[in-house]
């Protein structure tokens, strides 16, 4: 399926992100993990040690400059850019009323600029080298819905779905798809104290799943696989939702 091509994938290190590196890796894609993580060291010894061969790279994906000072070690050293998924994204829930500048700022450069930008760089790689390129956004149903600890995060997971939709457009004459996955609930690092927390918050998710529990990171990595892959070869410009209907239902 995906046996010998390249993969980027942003966040890699963690959740999500993670989960799509190691069923890559498994099978057979070289995985390149660019992520900020402090611990990177330490997820990557691990990792290393159950004999996994994933590259990481050290990079704060919001800084453009400095993305594109790895990849261009990055394209040296592997020569071709098969799929990029881009994951990285933070989420720091707050009330709208106490959202500041600079909270706002860290959100927007690392879910949407960053990932706008490193997007567009991989496109030019893609299509001076004519590969058949696989792009993926991973963007949330909270690009649908609102959340009122959510107001910036929501706001540049529906620019995503818009960056995704014209890229797919602009990019479908070179024979690239772009396409974007919208998790529901998934218990990662990035929701995993507020759901500790609120253990009713979770519980409501929970009932209000006709599946009757949360999505895992793994669930979520074979939907990317299959956008990903030639399985979805006419799949381009679509928001695929993944969240065992969560959002479907309204009781
Ligand atoms: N977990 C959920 O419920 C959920 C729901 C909907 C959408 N998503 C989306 O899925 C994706 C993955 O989320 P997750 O839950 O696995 O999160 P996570 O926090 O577990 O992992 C995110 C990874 O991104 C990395 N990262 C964050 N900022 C970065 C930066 N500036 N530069 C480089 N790396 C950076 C982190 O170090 C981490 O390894 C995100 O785009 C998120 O918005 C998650």
């Amino acid at each position: 399926m995906i046996e010998n091509k390249v993969a980027i994938i942003t966040g890699g290190a963690n959740g999500i992100g993670l989960a799509t590196s190691l069923l890559f890796n498994n099978l057979g894609a070289k995985v390149i993990v660019l992520d900020n993580a402090t611990n990177l060291k330490s997820i990557k010894n691990k990792i290393l040690k159950k004999g996994v061969n994933i590259d990481f790279y050290k990079v704060d994906t919001s800084k453009i400059h400095l993305v594109k000072n790895k990849m261009r070690i990055i394209e040296k050293k592997y020569n071709k850019i098969d799929i990029l998924v881009l994951n990285a994204a933070i989420c720091p829930f707050k009330e709208f009323l106490k959202i500041d500048e600079k909270i706002f700022d860290d959100v927007v450069n690392t879910n949407q600029k960053g990932s706008f930008f490193l997007a567009q760089h991989v496109s030019k790689i893609m299509v001076k080298k004519k590969i058949r390129g696989k792009i993926v956004f991973l963007s949330s149903v909270s690009s649908i819905f609102g959340g009122s600890l959510q107001a910036h995060y929501c706001a540049t997971k529906g620019a995503i779905n818009q960056i995704m939709k014209s890229m797919a457009i602009s990019l479908g004459k070179y024979n690239i798809n772009v396409n974007a996955i919208l998790p529901g609930t998934v218990i990662t690092n990035l929701n995993r104290k507020q759901l500790e927390k609120n253990i009713k918050l979770k519980k409501y998710f929970i009932n209000r799943t006709p599946l009757k529990r949360l999505i895992s990171p793994d669930e979520i990595a074979k939907a990317i696989l299959f956008l990903s892959s030639e399985m979805s070869s006419g799949v381009n410009g679509e928001c695929l939702v993944v969240d065992g209907g969560m959002t479907i239902n309204f009781q």
